[in-house]
Order: structure tokens, then sequence, then C-alpha cells
């Protein structure tokens, strides 16, 4: 088992990354439940499959669950309220701990629903997906969507820790795995080089889910995420760069209905373009392009945006990204390999020709 801490004074907490980590496999991970109660929220995609497990891991809590119907659709203020139902129903008080058993949509579903329970009680995050292993269990952004924009109500909310138990990974779909490795994609592109040129030689063991590939993978996906974190909690500046290719990505996700592309997918279609628009700025070899684009392609990920999407639905989309302040949209883009700039240097324009070049509608 390998072991990060995220540094942030008294909200600091440990990430446990092994297999077999869940259910007895020689870690204590029942310690951070700090009370007498729990409530285990998951999905029923992920229920079936791993919350007799964690709840063997319980006995003597009094112990709650919530299965929420599965998918990105669900990630309403509606369905985080069925949390609330169960426990007020179950007379959980302020020292409870939620448990977060599912992947980002879960994770940041139990999140919130900590966040404001009783105005915020504890949370364990138990990520099943890759995605959520690597990227959204860790950092304390949690939230739901509205259907005007994606992950627009919400709060920052830090776990007691977070377990990412490699063996859950075995039952994930490829093209979720897929997904989960735009996102630590991004951490090469974004800040660092000699990351993204260990997953180029060894992408072909990662895709084949090779344990010793996935546990350094995840491990220095979460070294990266845990320093940014680290540097600023509240994304006051630096940890906006965790968002290369997400305003572009966000855009789709919203046009094209919560779901029906995945978010790692839409990230790494953004990622694309963010990359494109770095060098026509003249600020980004095109080497780096190709080489960022070569390697999405190899792990099955798109590196264009839906054909049917045109540039004012994509202009207008984007335009309610939480980075835009004042109705100045900034983006996060590359002036290197792993060195990510936040910047309102693009113009709308600018933005628009780099859509168009990717075959979107004028
Ligand atoms: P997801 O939670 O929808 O999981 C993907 C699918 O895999 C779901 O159908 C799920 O039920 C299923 N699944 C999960 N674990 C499984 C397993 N072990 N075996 C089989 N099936 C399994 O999607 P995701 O990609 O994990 O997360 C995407 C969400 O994360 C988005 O809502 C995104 O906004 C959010 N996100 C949040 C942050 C953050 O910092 N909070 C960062 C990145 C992404
Ligand atoms: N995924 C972006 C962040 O955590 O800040």
């Amino acid at each position: 088992m390998k072991q990060l801490q995220v540094s942030l004074g008294e909200r600091s907490y440990p990430i446990f990354i092994g297999r077999d980590l869940l259910a007895g496999g020689g870690l204590d991970w029942q310690r951070y439940i700090g009370g007498k109660q729990a409530c285990v929220v998951s999905n029923d995609r992920v229920a079936p499959l791993y919350l007799d497990a964690v709840a063997s891991q319980l006995e003597g809590k009094q112990l709650s669950t919530v299965v929420l119907p599965d998918g990105e659709a669900n990630k309403t203020l509606d369905v985080m309220a069925t949390v609330f139902d169960r426990l007020l129903t179950d007379n959980h008080n302020r020292s409870t701990t939620l448990i977060a058993l599912g992947g980002g949509v879960v994770g940041d579903m139990c999140g919130f629903a900590a966040a404001s329970y009783q105005r915020g009680v504890a949370f364990i995050q138990l990520p099943t997906t890759l995605l959520a292993m690597v990227d959204s269990s860790v950092g304390g952004k949690t939230g739901v969507n509205h259907p005007l924009g994606k992950n627009m109500i919400g709060a920052f909310h830090q776990p007691e820790c977070v377990v990412a138990d490699l063996s859950l990974l075995d039952s994930l779909p490829e093209r979720e795995y897929a997904a989960g490795i735009a996102e630590v994609i991004k951490y090469g592109l974004i800040c660092d080089a000699p990351f993204f040129e260990w997953l180029e030689q060894n992408i072909d063991a990662l895709m084949a889910r090779d344990g010793e590939a996935l546990a350094e993978a995840v491990f220095r996906s979460c070294e990266n995420k845990a320093k940014v974190v680290a540097e600023d909690e509240r994304e006051g500046g630096r940890r906006a760069i965790l968002n290369l290719g997400h305003t572009f990505g966000h855009a789709i996700e919203t046009a094209e209905g919560y779901g029906s592309w995945l978010h790692g997918e839409a990230v790494a279609a953004g990622m694309s373009l963010a990359m494109a628009l770095s060098v026509s700025l003249g600020w980004l070899d095109a080497e780096v392009l190709r080489r960022g684009n070569a390697l999405m392609v190899k792990a099955g990920l798109p590196i264009s945006p839906p054909p049917a999407m045109n540039v004012a639905q994509f202009l207008q989309l984007m335009g309610r990204d939480k980075k835009v302040i004042d109705g100045r949209l900034r983006l996060v883009l590359l002036q290197g390999l792993g060195e990510a700039v936040v910047t309102e240097a693009a113009s709308p324009e600018q933005i628009a020709q780099i859509l168009v070049d990717a075959g979107v509608q004028p």
C-alpha cells in the first residue's frame, strides 16, 4: 500500500492506494469514523458489487445506506435530497460520518450532502472509478449539476480520508477506465512533464491495467493533485490549472446532455482544443499537441468535439464557466509541456477559429 497526505493544516488527510484495502485488507480505514453513526451513499450499479463488503467492516456502527440512481443525469439537488431524507429519518446527528462509495458522481453528491447536513458533517471517500481515484475524491470539491450548467451548485468540503482500492477497478468498463486516463494525462500536461513522458512509455501497460503501472499512475496523479490543492485549496488562483480542457469539456457535456459524453471524454476533447489554442497563440510547440493527441488516441479517447455543436453554442456555454470573472473568459492554456497558465489572452475570435478548425459548425 502507498500513502500520501493532502496537507491543509487542520483539514489535512491521507490518501491510501493499494489493492484489497476496503474489505479487511490490512487497512483500518474505519478509524476515520469519529462517532457511532455512519451512512454509506452509493448507487444502484456500485452497491450490488461492493456495499456488503463495506458494510461488513462497519459492524458496531449505527449504519444507514442510501442507494442513488446511477448516472451523471441524476447528479441533481432533488436526487441528493434523498440522502437528507435518510439521515433525518434515521436520526443521524452532527457526529455522523457519510461514506461515498462510487465514482465521481456519488463522491460529489455525498460530499455536498456532508457539507450541508446540519451545516457540515464528516465524510470519507471510497472512490470506485479511476477518475474518482485520481481526481474527484481528492481536494474537497463537492456539488451537483444544474440544467443550465455543470457543477454549478456545491461547496468545498474536505474528506477525512480517501481509500483508493485498485481491486475495485477490475469491474470498471473499458470506456469508464479510459475516461479516468484523461485526467491522468492532464497532470502530465499541466504540471509534470516527466510523468507525461512516463505515460508515453507505459500507456500500453496502463491500458492493459497492469497492476504496477496502474498503482504508479494513481499515486503520481494524486501526488500532483494534492500538491496543487495544498497550494490553493479554494481555487483563488493556481488550482484552476486542474481544469485544463474543462471549460470546453463542460460545454460539450451540457450541450450533449449530461451522461452522453463521459466527463473524461469531454475533458480529453477539451484538452486537445486547449493545446491547439496554445499553439495558435505561439505559446506551445506543435509537437506537444501532436504527442498529447497521440497519447489520448492510444487511450481510446476522443480528441475532437461533437461536430453537431456550433461555435455560438460553445461560446455561450463556455461563458457560464466558474472561471469567468466580470464577463471575461479565462482559460487554462499551456506555455510548454507541464507548464499550465490561467489566462484571458485568447479572444472569442481565436477560440472560434480553433473550434472551426476542429470541425465545429461556424
Ligand atoms: P460516475 O461516477 O458516473 O461513474 C462512472 C460509471 O461507472 C457509473 O455508471 C458508475 O456507477 C460506474 N461504476 C463506478 N464504479 C464502478 C466499478 N468499480 N465497477 C463498475 N462500474 C462502476 O463517473 P466518474 O467518471 O467517476 O466521475 C465523473 C464525475 O466526477 C462528474 O460528475 C464530474 O463532474 C465529477 N468530477 C469531480 C471532480 C472534483 O474535483 N470534485 C473532479 C473531476 C470530476
Ligand atoms: N478537478 C478540478 C479540481 O479539483 O480543482
